[in-house]
């Protein structure tokens, strides 16, 4: 760990407006998770921080469309959120909320230390406001086209499209999400993080110090410092948030991105008495896990705030992600493309590792990837249960089969088994490698190795043979596939550590230290192991079948609530209007027109007379069904032969998106012949 002794791991703060999903699991928890985990093997000090987002203007347009208050928001997703991070085996030490009393404390306190160095400048300046509504427009509630690539849906603080961070007054025409309204410009002071005056400093920090972060770090940092930096608003005109603690700047608020990393500190705070330790001390080694859209937040904006503040280590590194998708499409929210931490829990119950699992191999850690729920099960069957799960459960089988589930003595080695050890240590070697750069999906790969390895030795030994006519010799081979089994516990501990329990259970030991993978004797002959259960379970086509088929429909009601419905028809008259007779009537009698699909013939009670009406609505209804049915008909319609049939009017239908036509009748019991003006 060079020259650092403790490391302290931040995850980015999930902003607490709806549950956490596949996309956030990849992208930063689980590999923080990992990390967090391999350091605690290794017996590092470590401290792994998390905790909820409840600021800005995500939370307040959640609430109001919840028709609730942004309070009641926080405490139900805060909850839902760590009560799941709890239940998939997320290791934070700390999980904290950034509504907490001494996160508005911490976070006022370095405002206001930064205000009294007079590193803010205050400027009163048009920002858009929102008549209509009576409110300025911050951050996500203005929406527009971005100046940088274009793409319309861009917030007015940042195009998630480029990841271009934004004042809103940039934006290409820009929009209240309030009332669609196009916003005016109405004067009001803030306070803004020069950050043009740090551009030097942060061109030396990052583009020269830091040249091994993730080069999707360091390209995106790089393109910003060399675009020139503006000054940067830390204060919104908004009634949720932490107060500006100075005076003058009553009713405004923190941007919640000058709030929300200060969380890390607070957090941290909450845990311990001896927090300045992890935050102040330049032997702490500061590492912050974030998907690629957080980057400027977590290498510009916040080591500006700190740097401004002086007595804060700035991060170590931020290995950031790139995206997740979802079986080939976007992950999100408002559309409900992703699969939620918390449904996956209930419907896949005991099966959390198998997710973590799918997500690292998975891991979108150079480019965007796809995660797809049939490589979720071929991931299942042929690598965990095939693999790891087949190896483990041979083993422990032919143990007890030969040996009463004692481990045997070990005769002398032969080459290929001091082979399959030094392979071990070689495994070892290389997973520590990737794990301490941040390349979970290569680590996790090389442990599978350890797995496979161990398989092809037991299938090139064949001790089922071999007992027949050496079992001395099968003593060694099963001693040898014990020590695998063993280090197994070790390596894939920080990836699976559930199934690991489970394994330890089986083979009746206790947690190794990091350490201690490779040695060749962590089971001692004369050790009694357990009899095994299944390690993982295979999951079948029908599990799978129900999650793409839940996405189906997903598909399907967002394209139903995507088509659009007509355009309006030009202007007319009322007296274009008027010329039409619209009377109620009651359908007394209907047959099909026959020789046609679509059409009926209606017999109409309109009130003046009755009279035939020739419908196409043949492929909706039966004959049978309609009769006694209250309807709206255009009488005065010229008449027009169909089929040979007289039709003397039309009765009005509604058609819906699915293309169903619905007839037009009036609300309430109403005689026949009433006009409808
Ligand atoms: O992008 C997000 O979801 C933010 N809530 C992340 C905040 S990270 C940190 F700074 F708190
Ligand atoms: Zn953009």
């Amino acid at each position: 760990m060079s020259n650092f002794k403790r490391t302290l791991i931040t995850s980015a703060l999930p902003y607490a407006n709806g549950p956490v999903h596949i996309g956030h699991l990849a992208g930063v928890y689980v590999p923080a998770d990992i990390f967090a985990r391999y350091l605690r093997l290794k017996g590092e000090e470590v401290l792994f921080i998390g905790g909820s987002d409840e600021h800005g203007v995500p939370i307040t347009l959640k609430a109001k469309k919840e028709g609730t208050t942004p309070q009641a928001i926080v405490d139900k997703y805060h909850g839902m959120i760590k009560d799941s991070f709890e239940k998939f085996g997320i290791s934070f030490d700390v999980y904290s909320r950034t509504s907490s009393k001494i996160h508005h404390e911490t976070a006022s306190e370095i405002f206001k230390t930064l205000y009294d160095k007079g590193e803010f400048v205050e400027q009163t300046s048009g920002q858009f406001y929102d008549e209509e509504a009576g409110q300025f427009l911050a951050d996500r509630y203005v929406t527009g086209t971005c100046p940088k690539c274009g793409f319309e849906k861009a917030y007015g603080d940042q195009c998630e499209s480029c990841g271009t961070s934004l004042n809103a007054t940039d934006l290409i025409n820009p929009k209240s999400v309030l009332s669609g309204n196009v916003p005016v410009m109405k004067e009001t002071k803030h306070w803004y993080l020069p950050l043009d005056k740090y551009e030097p400093w942060l061109k030396e920090w990052i583009l020269e110090d830091h040249k091994e972060w993730k080069p999707n770090v360091y390209g995106q940092c790089k393109s910003w410092i060399d675009g020139g930096l503006n000054p940067r608003a830390v204060t919104r005109d908004l009634d949720w948030g932490v107060p500006v603690p100075i005076e003058g700047a009553e009713g405004k608020v923190l941007y919640v991105w000058f709030d929300a990393p200060i969380g890390y500190i607070s957090a941290t705070k909450e845990l311990t008495p001896d927090w300045k330790k992890y935050w102040k001390d330049p032997e702490t080694r500061l590492l912050h896990f974030i998907g690629k859209d957080n980057i400027v937040f977590h290498c510009i904006i916040f080591p500006s705030i700190l740097k401004a503040e002086g007595s804060y280590n700035l991060p170590d590194n931020v290995p950031a992600n790139e995206f997740l998708n979802l079986e080939g499409d976007k992950i999100s929210t408002s559309r409900n493309w992703a699969v939620w931490l918390h449904e996956y829990l209930e419907e896949f119950p005991g099966k959390e590792d198998v997710l973590k699992y799918t997500l690292t191999a998975n891991a979108p850690e150079t480019k965007d990837n796809d995660f797809t729920w049939k490589d979720f099960q071929a991931r299942n069957n042929s690598e965990l249960v095939a693999i790891l799960g087949n190896f483990v459960n041979r083993v422990l089988v032919l143990t007890n089969k030969y040996y009463e589930g004692v481990v045997p003595v070990a005769g002398k080695l032969e080459l290929r088994d001091e082979e399959a050890l030094a392979t071990l240590i070689q495994l070892k070697s290389e997973i520590e490698k990737a794990l301490d750069t941040f390349h979970f999906r290569e680590a996790l790969r090389l442990t599978m190795e350890m797995a496979r390895l161990g398989n092809k030795y037991l299938a090139d030994m064949e001790p089922w043979i071999v007992v027949k006519t050496n079992p001395e010799r099968v003593k060694t081979v099963m001693y040898i596939c014990l020590q695998i089994t063993a280090n197994l516990t070790i390596a894939f501990e920080p990836f699976l550590p559930f199934t690991m329990n489970k394994l330890r259970s089986f083979l009746n030991l206790g947690k190794l230290q990091w350490s201690e993978l490779g040695r060749r004797d962590l089971l001692k002959a004369g050790h009694r192991v357990n009899t095994p259960e299944l390690l993982f379970e295979k999951i079948e086509d029908d599990a799978i079948q129900r999650q793409v088929d839940k996405l189906l429909a997903t598909k399907k009601s967002n394209e139903l609530e995507q088509a659009t419905v007509a355009p309006a028809k030009p202007h007319i008259e009322y007296d274009d209007f008027a010329k039409m007779d619209i009377r109620t009537g009651t359908i007394v009698a209907a047959e099909k027109v026959a020789k046609t699909m679509k059409l009926l013939k209606l017999t109409i009670n309109t009130g003046i007379d009755q009279r035939t009406v020739v419908s196409g609505i043949a492929e909706h209804y039966e004959p049978e069904q309609i009769v006694g049915q209250r309807v709206s008909i255009l009488v005065n319609l010229a008449p027009k032969n169909l089929k040979g049939i007289d039709s003397q009017g039309m009765i009005l239908m509604a058609e819906s998106k699915e293309g169903k036509l619905v007839f037009v009748e009036p609300s309430e019991a109403i005689n026949d012949g009433a006009e409808i003006k």
